[in-house]
């Protein structure tokens, strides 16, 4: 499994704890977002983060922006991608449960500590009870 990560301006300091995170946990990650506070164009960020994660079943990503919607609007237009924009851990975990999420969204602005919490309960939750959740 590979995490990759992508931000926008508004993502970039919250970014880099998430990144220090990943690193200190041994994830194998990605970054694909900018390196600084100096505005740049989140859809085209969503994108890269997108192409990569549909080059493995097994991937995860993770967007960053202002608040999470504009990122999750731009993912969900490419096809393969599931992307939660998400406020709560709950949120977070019943994106993996019921929805499959190969990606999730959330604002810049929130606390590092809680963005930490949705980072760990993305990669360790998984789908589940696919008959349900997978009918036509
Ligand atoms: C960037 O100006 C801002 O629109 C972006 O960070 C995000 O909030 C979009 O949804």
């Amino acid at each position: 499994m590979k995490i990759i990560i992508g931000n926008d301006h508004n993502g970039y300091e919250l970014k880099k704890e998430i990144i220090k995170y990943l690193k200190d946990n041994r994830y194998y990650l990605e970054d694909v977002g900018c390196d600084s506070v100096e505005s740049v164009d989140y859809p085209l960020i969503a994108k890269k983060v997108c192409d990569e994660v549909l080059t493995d079943e097994d991937n995860l990503g993770i967007l960053i922006c202002g608040t999470g919607i504009g990122m999750s609007i731009a993912a969900n237009r490419i096809k393969g991608i599931r992307c939660a924009k998400v406020s709560t851990e709950d949120e977070v975990a019943l994106s993996r449960l019921h929805n499959n999420a190969n990606v999730i969204a959330f604002s810049g602005r929130i606390d590092k500590s809680l963005a930490l919490r949705f980072v760990d309960k993305f990669i360790n939750t998984s789908f589940s009870n696919k008959e349900r959740h997978m009918k036509k």
